[in-house]
C-alpha cells in the first residue's frame, strides 16, 4: 500500500502533472530517474566515439563538416542530460565515476565497431532512428527537466537521422561496391539496433513501475515494433534487404512479424563482453584522466573567486 505522500504523488502523476526538482518524490522515482537519465547521458557521450572514428576519413569536406556538427550535437545532448540528472542530487563527477567502474551502463549499441563509411550512414539512419522512436514519447515523461531536454534533443536527432539516410541513399545508388558496403552495414547494424529498445517486456525489470510513474510511456516491445514498421519500407526504398528471412507483413496486427535479436549477445554486451566495450571505457577513462588538470584549474579558479567575494 502507498503512504499518504506516495498516494498524493501518484495522483499528481495520474493527473498528468509535471514533477519538478524541488517537489517531494519517492526515493525509487529519484533513483530510477538518475539511473535512466544518467545512462542516457553516458550513451550520448560514448556514442561520439564510433562516429568520431570517421571524422578524419569522411569522403568529402561537406560530409566531414556535417559529421563534425553531428558529433558536437551529441556532446550537447550529453550535457543537457547530465544537468537534468544533477537536479536530482547526483553530480556529474559521481555519475562519471560510476560509468568508469561499471556501476552505470550506456547503450549497448555503442559497443559495435564502425568498419566502413556506410556504417556512419547506418548509424544515422538506424541508431538515431531508434533513438528518436524512444525519445519522442519521452518529451511527455513526468519529470520536467528530462521532458524539456528531450524537446531539443529530438529536433537535432531528426536531422541526424536524415543525414544518415542521405548517406545510405548515395551509397545504395552508387557503384556495386558502394551498394555492397551499404548492405553490409545494414546487415551488421540491424539486430544491434533492435536491441537498443531493451530486453523483451517479459524480461524488462523496470517497465511496470516506470510506466506507472510515467517515466516510460511505452514498453520496449511496443517501440521495437514501431521501429521495424517504420524502417522496413525505408530499406525497400533504398533497394536493400533487411537481414531477416522471417520478416513478413501481418495484416491482422497491422505490423511486421520479425525475428528477435540474439538476446544472449545482448546480455553479453551488457556484461562488458561486446566487441568494443573495453575500448570505449578505455577512451572515457583516458579522457577523464587527461582532463584532470583542467578540472583542477577550474576548481582552483572557483575557490579563488569565492575567497575574493568573502574578503
Ligand atoms: N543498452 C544497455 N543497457 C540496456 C539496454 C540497452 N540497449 N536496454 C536495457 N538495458 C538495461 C537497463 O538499463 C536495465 O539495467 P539496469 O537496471 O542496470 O539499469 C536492464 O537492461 C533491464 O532493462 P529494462 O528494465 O527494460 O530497463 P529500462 O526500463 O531502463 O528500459 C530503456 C531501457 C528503454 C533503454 C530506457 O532506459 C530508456 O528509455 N532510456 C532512455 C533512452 C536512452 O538511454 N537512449 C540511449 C541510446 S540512444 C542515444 O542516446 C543515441
Amino acid at each position: 500500500a502507498l503512504s499518504p505522500e506516495e498516494q498524493a504523488f501518484q495522483d499528481r502523476i495520474d493527473a498528468g502533472e509535471r514533477i519538478e526538482p524541488r517537489d517531494w518524490m519517492p526515493e525509487g522515482y529519484r533513483k530510477t530517474l538518475i539511473r535512466q537519465i544518467g545512462q542516457h547521458a553516458h550513451s550520448e557521450i560514448v556514442g561520439q566515439l564510433p562516429e568520431g572514428n570517421w571524422i578524419t576519413r569522411a569522403p568529402t569536406l561537406e560530409r566531414k563538416a556535417i559529421l563534425l556538427a553531428k558529433v558536437q550535437d551529441e556532446a550537447g545532448h550529453g550535457l543537457y542530460l547530465y544537468s537534468a540528472a544533477e537536479t536530482l542530487g547526483e553530480s556529474r563527477d559521481e555519475m562519471t565515476q560510476k560509468l568508469l567502474d561499471g556501476r552505470m551502463k550506456y547503450s549497448s549499441i555503442f559497443n559495435y565497431p564502425t568498419l566502413t563509411w556506410a556504417d556512419i550512414g547506418a548509424i544515422g539512419w538506424l541508431v538515431d532512428g531508434a533513438a528518436i522512436m524512444n525519445q519522442v514519447p519521452l518529451q511527455r515523461t513526468s519529470y520536467g527537466p528530462y521532458a524539456r531536454a528531450m524537446v531539443r534533443i529530438c529536433k537535432e536527432e531528426s536531422f541526424h537521422q536524415r543525414q544518415g539516410y542521405h548517406i545510405m541513399m548515395k551509397m545504395a545508388r552508387g557503384t556495386d561496391a558502394q551498394r555492397e558496403m551499404a548492405q553490409d552495414a545494414l546487415n551488421r547494424f540491424w539486430y544491434p539496433s533492435l536491441m537498443m529498445f531493451g530486453p523483451s517486456d517479459k524480461e524488462s525489470v523496470h517497465s511496470a513501475q516506470n510506466m506507472a510513474w510515467k517515466i516510460k510511456i511505452n514498453t520496449n516491445d511496443e517501440l521495437r515494433q514501431k521501429f521495424v514498421d517504420q524502417t522496413v519500407p525505408q530499406a525497400e526504398f533504398l533497394g536493400l534487404t533487411v537481414p531477416d528471412e522471417t520478416l513478413c507483413w501481418n495484416e491482422e496486427k497491422g505490423g511486421y512479424d520479425f525475428a528477435e535479436p540474439d538476446w544472449n549477445e545482448f546480455f553479453e554486451v551488457l556484461k562488458g563482453n561486446g566487441p568494443c566495450n573495453a575500448e570505449r571505457i578505455g577512451a572515457r577513462q583516458k579522457a577523464w584522466d587527461d582532463g584532470a588538470w583542467f578540472r583542477d584549474g577550474l576548481s582552483a579558479y572557483a575557490d579563488k573567486q569565492q575567497a575574493r567575494r568573502m574578503a
